[in-house]
């Protein structure tokens, strides 16, 4: 091919995956929450796809603001982590924006245990001590789940996927401090031992049982467990 036949075909490419993108935003957008059940009289409808907007001419500063992101939340109880989460919940300056965020405070050797946020990949930056972290894939081809995982320290980042399940681990006597950015306005989390094992109403142990390929006392061990 010719210099100015290969730029022709280089131009055609990028207008077409241009194309392709705008037509992919055509589309539906993605659910903002687990799910948005359709009503057919407005009255009775709680939200659309997220959030109701505010009359732009009442929105104010403090539509946009969130205080108190310096103090630690208490790690005493649980598995010694508290995540401090501004969602558009805290903050409804960020309904459609698609971001949020999150101070997560760790005890000596606390852990913010395997979750998964459905709808936002996740980035953490270490403030203050050390963290192990790691996500796993989803089912490979091989029909393996690859880990990831890494010894973080101040100053430190790591991304965690959107929807892969995730975990940080203070392995050190000292606290930690991490901040995290998440890419939606509703990331949600499913904490695995908690929805698997922890469900109202619980699931048969008898899925379980065969789940996990151990005895019934297993089961019924971790169902009983304070999941919260
Ligand atoms: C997290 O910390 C806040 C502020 O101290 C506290 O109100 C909340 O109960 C804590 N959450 C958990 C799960 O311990």
């Amino acid at each position: 091919m010719m210099k100015g036949s290969v730029l022709m075909y280089q131009v055609a490419t990028v207008a077409l995956l241009a194309l392709a993108c705008s037509l992919a935003f055509a589309y539906d957008p993605s659910p903002l929450q687990d799910f948005c059940v359709a009503v057919d009289k407005y009255d009775s409808a709680v939200f659309v796809n997220g959030k109701f907007c505010k009359d732009p001419k009442d929105v104010k500063a403090e539509d946009f603001f969130f205080p108190g992101l310096d103090i630690a939340g208490d790690t005493s109880s649980g598995q010694g982590s508290n995540v401090t989460a501004v969602t558009v919940e805290q903050l409804p300056g960020l309904n459609t924006l698609g971001i949020s965020l999150a101070r997560i405070d760790f005890a000596s050797y606390g852990l913010n245990p395997p979750h998964t946020h459905p709808r936002g990949t996740e980035f953490i930056i270490v403030l203050e001590g050390t963290l192990l972290v790691g996500f796993v894939t989803s089912n490979q081809a091989d029909g393996k789940n690859r880990l990831f995982t890494k010894v973080l320290n101040t100053g430190d980042v790591f991304v965690f996927p959107i929807g892969l399940i995730h975990f940080q681990w203070n392995p050190k006597k000292s606290k930690a401090i991490a901040f995290a950015g998440l890419s939606s306005q509703n990331p949600g989390v499913i904490t695995i031992a908690n929805a698997v094992f922890g469900s109202e109403p619980p699931i048969n142990p008898d899925v379980l049982i065969k789940a996990f390929q151990v005895d019934k006392n297993v089961i019924e061990l971790l169902q009983k467990q304070f999941w919260k």
